[in-house]
């Protein structure tokens, strides 16, 4: 396995419309995927899409932590992390809340964005076994921000409001300043 080297926001790659994985389980796939994870685990990030590491294909890995999961009361959804390929991605009704999200292409800044609570999704694993489901909350709002990555939408072009939008560490400072 290894670390890969992650496009940052600006290298063409990350605005590309990836091609489908024509066979999930092939070998070059799989070491793909494994790599991937653990180039996320070691940024210490909630998702990775293959742009990010310079390979314009339909899939992503993502990870949600029960910590994290579970600060929304409502969201009961825990997934220790998955694997996504040729995802297709359904919004479901229309409730949508700003989510604060970063993103390990813009390093060291986060934002609020607006996301559908509710979503239902579909891939396939490296076993060409079917993944996916209907997700809220934590989940549903990386399932979207991965996906974005796979048509070439970076978190900034979703925004609405720009003064939610800074600095990890200004935000956590001004967030303490307020308490
Ligand atoms: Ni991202």
């Amino acid at each position: 396995m290894a670390i890969m080297k992650i496009a940052r926001m600006g290298h063409p790659v990350l605005l590309q419309h990836a091609a489908p994985v024509e066979d999930p389980t092939a070998p070059e796939i799989r070491r793909l995927v494994a790599d991937m994870i653990e180039t996320m685990e070691d940024a210490q990030g909630a998702g990775l899409a293959a742009p990010q590491v310079h390979m314009p294909l339909r899939l992503f890995v993502f990870r949600v932590n029960p910590d994290r999961a579970t600060a929304d009361a409502e969201d009961i959804t825990v997934l220790p992390h998955g694997v996504v390929i040729n995802p297709q991605i359904e919004l479901l009704g229309d409730d949508v809340r700003l989510r604060w999200e970063g993103c390990l292409s813009i390093p060291g800044l986060r934002a609020a964005v607006p996301r559908s609570w509710r979503i239902r999704y579909t891939g396939v694993d490296t076993d060409n076994r079917p993944v996916g489901g209907e997700v809220t909350g934590f989940h549903a709002g990386v399932v979207q921000h991965e996906f974005d990555h796979l048509d070439g939408i970076m978190y900034p072009m979703r925004m609405q409001d720009f003064s939610l939008f800074g600095f990890n560490e200004e935000l956590a400072r001004a967030a303490q300043a307020r308490t």
